[in-house]
């Protein structure tokens, strides 16, 4: 009989005159909380519930999802994932309304539902049902090894877990600049469907710098965010002031040295000069004094 009515809803689907409405956009509904799906027809303005069927299925497995027909629902074909998880609103009905509740959603439920509707005519419309699950606020941490030295690589890890869809993790430092380049980025879907990330940046190290994990989950958007600030009690070496202190004195050191040598082989040198000049000087006063006394002699 179920599959018989199916069909022929089917069959006549092409002919369908009624109007069903479903919504476009895809209806996001949380994790473990209930979720309307909604559909309503066009009817006459009278009619008997018991010329009423509403047939709600998978639109791609062809599951049935909830049935209703007679003045009441039969569920006996329905897929076992939604058993005792489903109702129509029975007050509703009498007023086009056959929108489906849907009880303690899970991922597994994503997916595009079908809505068919039968009085005198038919009508079906399908809609698209997106899970969405908060994630638990990341926690960064950095491995601590206190032999770290500036240079040296570091990797930080953000973790969150308990989510759903794939959120976007984005790093920044503390100029909000985006870090792509050494992040990998592992995510890891438990029984439930629901995602845990872990997110490693590798960074070279430097003191008094901050870092921050964010996530965005593409559904609920923006949502948790940490951050680490390494200080110089992370690591065991002195902060970088005193660094460039030592390394421009020992610059100033090695240039003043290298001053002196030259200046004492430039001095050595004048003086040589010097005593040269005086000794030729000394010789020509001889040869002039000696000159100066052939006359004398001859
Ligand atoms: C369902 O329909 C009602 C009435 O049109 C509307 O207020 C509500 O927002 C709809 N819910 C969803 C999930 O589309
Ligand atoms: C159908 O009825 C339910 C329960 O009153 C309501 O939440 C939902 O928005 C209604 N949907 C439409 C399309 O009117
Ligand atoms: C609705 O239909 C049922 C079965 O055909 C019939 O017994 C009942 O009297 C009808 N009710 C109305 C209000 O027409
Ligand atoms: C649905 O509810 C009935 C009655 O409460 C129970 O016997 C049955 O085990 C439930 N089925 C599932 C799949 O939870
Ligand atoms: C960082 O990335 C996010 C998401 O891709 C984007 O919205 C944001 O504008 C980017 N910020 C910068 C500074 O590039
Ligand atoms: C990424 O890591 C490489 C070495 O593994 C390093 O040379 C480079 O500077 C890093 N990039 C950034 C943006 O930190």
């Amino acid at each position: 009989m179920l599959s018989f009515l199916l069909s022929a809803m089917m069959a006549v689907q092409a002919l369908a005159v009624m109007e069903v409405q479903v919504p476009e956009q895809p209806v996001v509904a949380l994790h473990g909380m209930d979720a309307t799906l909604n559909c309503s027809f066009s009817h006459p303005s009278l009619f008997n519930l018991s010329d009423l069927s509403i047939f709600w299925q998978l639109t791609d497995t062809q599951r049935s999802v909830h049935e209703y027909s007679q003045g009441r629902d039969q569920l006996e074909g329905q897929a076992k994932s939604f058993a005792n998880r489903t109702s129509l609103f029975s007050t509703q009905l009498g007023l086009g309304n056959a929108s489906l509740l849907l009880r303690r959603v899970m991922v597994a439920d994503e997916g595009s539902y079908t809505c068919f509707v039968r009085v005198q005519d038919f009508g079906s419309a399908a809609l698209f049902l997106q899970v969405a699950a908060p994630y638990s606020k990341p926690v960064v941490t950095l491995e601590s090894d206190s032999n770290l030295r500036p240079g040296d690589e570091l990797a930080l890890t953000c973790v969150a877990y308990g989510g759903y869809p794939e959120p976007i993790v984005i790093w920044q430092d503390e100029g909000r600049r985006n870090l792509t380049d050494n992040v990998t980025t592992s995510f890891v879907a438990n029984e439930e469907g629901l995602f845990s990330i872990v997110s490693v940046l590798t960074v070279v190290l430097e003191p008094s710098s901050t870092y921050s994990c964010q996530l965005i989950n593409p559904l609920l958007g923006e949502e948790g965010y940490a951050s680490v600030t390494i200080t110089g009690q992370n690591i065991a070496f002195p902060p970088v002031a005193l660094w460039v202190t030592v390394g421009l004195a020992v610059c100033l050191l090695v240039l003043l040295i290298a001053l002196a040598a030259v200046c004492r082989r430039k001095i050595k040198e004048s003086c040589e000069e010097a005593r040269r000049e005086a000794e030729e000087a000394k010789e020509l006063e001889e040869e002039e004094s000696k000159t100066a006394m052939t006359p004398l002699k001859s």
